[in-house]
């Protein structure tokens, strides 16, 4: 039980002394740090602890949807559920959600959703497991709604997104190219870049390096950082933190959603490593 706010939290232990959280609220991971130290996810300081309220920061897991678009609440209500504890040892632990009967009448699929949260020595894997337990075909979209802390978002770029297709959530959805070689922020960003291949890699200007993200079934990549005046309405926000901030959320989102047939399971993953050397060649 985390003193500061009474919610139930899993603390791993990787090798090399790198370290994990994992609220039991979302299955919400809030900390992921490196062997040297550094905490790699950002959580804002305004970030309400209180369920159902969903944690604003660490890696909001969106699901049975993604976004606003479908019949539930932005996001799906994944995030703002109590997770189960089925299994676990010091450096992994695998958490279940299954709907309660409220959110069986909004959605109408029922299902189990898993996810597993592993630490290594630099590295963090998340791994979602969704069985349809119901008797008709369950659609979901999905996201591992990633807060990165970032040394400066004047500095950061990301790589990998060259070329690819997205939806501009601030143009109407239009959709567009991605003409950079790398994206970079000099304002509000909220896109959803589809069916992007290969591994997407995020420096930050800073000496410790990129953050290498491997993506396994999860085809989109979401990139938000809400810049001055969206950073201003969120009350759970701090004005100056967009700064020091960038979501990259591997999905399945513009490019859905999954379709899965009674007794079936999908699985999706993203895993986060840090390189070192990788850092080096930028700006
Ligand atoms: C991103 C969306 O994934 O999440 C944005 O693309 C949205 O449009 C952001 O603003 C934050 O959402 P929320 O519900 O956590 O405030």
């Amino acid at each position: 039980v985390d003193a500061a706010n009474g919610l139930k939290k899993v603390v791993l232990k990787g090798p090399q002394g790198a370290s994990a959280e994992v609220y039991l609220h979302g299955a919400h991971v809030t900390s992921w740090k490196s062997s040297a130290g550094e905490e790699l996810i950002f959580v804002s300081k305004k970030a309400v602890f209180k369920p159902p309220k969903a944690i604003r920061g660490g890696v909001p897991v969106c699901f049975p949807q993604f976004g606003g678009f479908g019949p539930l609440q932005q996001h799906g209500f994944a995030r703002n559920s109590a997770f189960e504890v089925v299994s676990g040892s010091a450096d992994s632990v695998t958490l279940a959600l299954r709907p309660d009967e409220e959110q069986l009448k909004l959605f109408q699929h029922d299902f189990l959703l898993k996810v597993m949260v592993t630490v290594g020595a630099d590295r963090l894997e998340q791994r979602l497991s969704a069985d349809n337990t119901g008797s008709g075909p369950l659609q979901f979209t999905t996201a591992l709604h990633t807060y990165y802390t970032i040394d400066s978002i004047h500095n950061v770029r990301i790589e990998g997104l060259a070329g690819r297709e997205y939806l501009d959530n601030l143009a109407d959805k239009r959709r567009c190219t991605e003409a950079a070689p790398d994206v970079r922020f000099a304002g509000e960003v909220d896109r959803i870049y589809l069916d992007v291949p290969g591994p997407l890699r995020i420096m930050d200007g800073s000496s410790r390096g990129a953050i290498e993200v491997v993506r396994e079934n999860l085809p989109d990549a979401v990139v938000w950082n809400p810049w001055i005046d969206k950073a201003a309405g969120m009350p759970d926000f701090g004005d100056e933190e967009y700064q020091t901030m960038i979501c990259l959320e591997p999905a399945v989102a513009g490019s859905g959603p999954v379709e899965l047939a009674p007794g079936a399971t999908w699985t999706g993953a993203q895993v986060l490593s840090l390189d070192r050397l990788g850092g080096s060649k930028q700006l």
